[in-house]
């Protein structure tokens, strides 16, 4: 049993421990404090979640990482709405990044967003952590955010040859990634008290999600 990893979907009786693994992961990350555990808890009930497209990452039994997605289209100059998913957020447990499970976690999910038929993935993030993937910016698609701008941390991922050929237009998210934050506060007071920081590397950041594509 030691060292043994498992994926498998995730399941109600997860929940809690999957939003404390994703407090822990984002806690002072990218802003003071944490928000994705209230993305999470409340993506679970939109009518724009995924759940066969959410995963747990268990080592020895116990889960240590998660994986969500919800529904996202291109919505084509034309006016038509193109379905694709966007993934996010993932989350490995803070002790234990760098050590590979991330790597399955997302590989195992992306095989499984394949074989249920979907076109591409989108997501938004560092280049560093999805580059390995294969996701590259929508510009090489024409695919912009609703501002007409191309980001280097916006990727996409065909999930079949020339999935993304024909198609350009500009990325519609879900509701669902846009929580009301006015319940943020109560919420993160039922987990266990954890200081917020400003940090230098938040700023990283804030860099990281305005840069436009200029390549
Ligand atoms: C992003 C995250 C899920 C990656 O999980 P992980 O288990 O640490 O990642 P892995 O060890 O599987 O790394 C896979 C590859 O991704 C890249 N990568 C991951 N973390 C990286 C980092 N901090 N810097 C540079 N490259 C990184 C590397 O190519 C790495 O391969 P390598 O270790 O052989 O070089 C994890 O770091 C995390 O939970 N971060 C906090 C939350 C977050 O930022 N989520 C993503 C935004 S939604």
């Amino acid at each position: 049993m030691k060292n043994m990893i498992t994926v498998r979907n995730e399941q109600p009786s997860d929940y809690r421990w999957v939003e404390e693994i994703i407090r822990k992961a984002f806690w002072n990350l990218y802003v003071p404090g944490a928000s994705e555990h209230l993305l999470v808890h409340t993506m679970r009930s939109h009518e724009d979640y995924l759940p066969e497209l959410s995963f747990v990452i268990e080592q020895e039994g116990e889960i240590v990482g998660s994986i969500h997605f919800t529904r996202a289209w291109i919505v084509t100059p034309a006016g038509d709405q193109i379905p694709i998913v966007h993934l996010g957020p993932v989350a490995i447990t803070p002790e234990l990044h760098r050590q590979g499970l991330g790597r399955v976690l997302i590989t195992h999910a992306i095989h499984q967003a394949r074989a249920l038929g979907h076109r591409a993935i989108v997501l938004g993030g560092f280049t560093y952590h999805y580059h390995p993937y294969g996701f590259v910016s929508t510009k090489k698609w024409n695919i912009s955010m609703p501002d007409g701008k191309f980001y280097t941390g916006i990727m996409a991922l065909p999930l079949y040859d020339g999935a993304l050929d024909d198609i350009s237009g500009t990325i519609k998210l879900s509701d669902a990634l846009y929580p009301d934050g006015s319940t943020l506060e109560a919420f993160d007071a039922s987990f266990p008290p954890m200081e917020k920081l400003t940090l230098p590397h938040q700023k990283e950041f804030e860099r990281a999600v305005a840069q436009v594509d200029e390549d």
